[in-house]
């Protein structure tokens, strides 16, 4: 199938060079010229696994680069809509973009074709395409609008792609399903698998997937709602996790006495510092806005919403709380990406969490793995320098946060980390460590609705001598 992706940003490229795995002819087009000419010349604009080998192996033969819309639309059968959406002063998306390309697709159509929204869009989002391709001139019958939503997360997107729990395909009429049955069938059919050379298979996903076809309202309101499900997930757990603090239960063990009952499952339970991100801070804005204009009131969505603001302050209120006085305090910050694996920073609560402390007077040695580059760009305020390592940022500080759930942060040296820190003192907004070995290594440890590790520290020739004990926490 000859396929044009229009958007080449996270969602766009990675379904680009996904299409073309699967042996479709693909154009990638981007208004960005110097975009275009980047991935033309075989560089990677953002940090995603597997995602190099695919546009190595595809760039120039399967998928070509271009900033050529009418073109592309002329050579192809189907076009995904990929473009950003962003969420406007009143928190419904904002769909210029989706408007603006229909609209140069609708010039461009010569011959039955389908558009297909591949971007999160508010339900009646393919009604409004439609509309506004057939007042710029396209013939009724020379084209469908369908809606395939993608489920992929930034960081994995590549095999959530190749290895998605389900494919769902919102069509309404049967041509334009037949079209998308057929893009997908090397999944569907399982052939993809028995190939060679595939990119493994990283997410534990059943192979093959199943495909789900709906009306493309349903598919619409697919999308939104397993994101606002997913983010309901993580406030409750995190609302669950400060009745353990308080009490001195242990999250860890709750979220496994309730994960293992297979209708709630154990994924997405984690606590932490809130959800970030591109999407569900913003999918939760529009859903509930969508739910808004159609006369319903999607109370649960704002608390979820709420409890999530709440997170980042409870964390901020937590360092507080253990180191008394902030200006001057020398921090040594794990983690600037919304969640690891990415460099992305859009959301974050690592970035949230910073500018506030750095308002409060700290001094910050951040260390990211990859996002230190974008985290430049937004927090340019004095006070915050980047690190090359965790143990360098680590140097002389007078306590350690850990903000992003990078693999690497979860096995640090303990010992090399105390000797490095005036201080040992770690705040852990993922709960990436046991307070058991952090009581065993001597530090004092607060995390995320379990038991705090308090250390008496008597200060001996600069060095901190302790007896470390795990006592319940209270942080507030
Ligand atoms: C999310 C969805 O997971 C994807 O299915 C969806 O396709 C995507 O949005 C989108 O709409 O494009 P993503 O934003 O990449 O994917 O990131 P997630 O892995 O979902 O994490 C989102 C945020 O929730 C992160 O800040 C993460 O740290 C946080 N999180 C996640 C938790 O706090 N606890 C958890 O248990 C899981």
């Amino acid at each position: 199938m000859r396929i044009a992706v229009v958007g080449s940003g996270y969602v766009g490229l990675v379904a680009a060079a996904c299409f073309a795995e699967l042996g479709h002819e693909v154009i990638s087009i981007d208004n960005d010229t110097s975009k275009i000419e980047m991935l033309q010349r075989g560089e990677v604009p953002i940090h995603e696994e597997f995602l190099p080998e695919l546009l190595q192996r595809h760039r120039g033969k399967q998928l070509q680069f271009s900033s050529e819309l009418p073109e592309a639309v002329r050579k192809s059968q189907a076009i995904f809509i990929a473009v950003g959406t962003p969420s406007t002063v009143h928190g419904d998306a904002d769909l210029s973009y989706v408007e603006q390309v229909s609209r140069e697709v609708a010039g461009a159509i010569d011959g039955y074709k389908i558009v297909v929204e591949k971007s999160t869009v508010p339900v009646f989002t393919s009604h409004w395409i439609r509309r506004v391709m057939l007042l710029d001139g396209a013939d009724a019958d020379s084209f469908d609008v369908a809606s395939n939503p993608e489920f992929l997360r930034e960081g994995t997107a590549v095999g959530d792609f190749l290895y998605p729990d389900r494919i769902v395909v919102g069509a309404d009429t049967e041509r334009c399903a037949t079209l998308l049955r057929q893009i997908y069938e090397p999944l569907t059919s399982g052939e993809y698998y028995n190939r060679a050379d595939i990119i493994p298979n990283t997410t534990k996903a059943k192979t093959p997937p199943q495909i789900i076809v709906t009306s493309t309202k349903s598919a619409e309101l697919i999308k939104h709602a397993s994101n606002a499900f997913l983010a309901t997930k993580i406030s409750f757990i995190n609302a669950v996790a400060n009745i353990c603090e308080a009490v001195g239960a242990d999250i860890k063990e709750v979220c496994q006495g309730i994960g293992t009952d297979s209708r709630i499952g154990t994924r997405f339970l984690n606590p932490g510092i809130g959800y970030g991100g591109s999407c569900f801070p913003k999918d939760l804005k529009a859903f509930s806005s969508v739910a808004r204009e159609t006369g319903y009131d999607f109370r649960l969505l704002q608390e979820v919403m709420s409890i999530n603001a709440d997170q980042r302050a409870r964390f901020l209120r937590k360092v507080r709380s253990a180191l008394w006085t902030l200006k001057g305090k020398k921090l040594a910050v794990l983690g600037l990406a919304f969640k690891g694996g990415t460099d992305d920073i859009r959301e974050s609560p690592a970035i949230e969490i910073v500018r506030s402390l750095l308002k409060e007077g700290c001094e910050i040695r951040a260390f990211d793995p990859a996002a230190c580059d974008r985290s430049r760009e937004v927090l340019t305020e004095d006070g915050i320098c980047y690190k090359a390592s965790a143990y360098e940022a680590a140097h002389q500080a007078d306590a350690m946060l850990i903000l992003t759930d990078w693999p690497e942060f979860a096995q640090l040296d303990l010992p090399r980390l105390k000797t490095v820190m005036t201080y040992p003192i770690i705040i852990d907004g993922r709960n990436l460590y046991d307070p058991r070995t952090m009581a065993a290594a001597g530090f004092i440890y607060s995390s995320v609705g379990r038991a705090d590790v308090q250390t008496p520290v008597a200060r001996t020739n600069g060095k901190a001598e302790k007896t470390a004990t795990a006592a319940p926490g209270k942080n507030q």
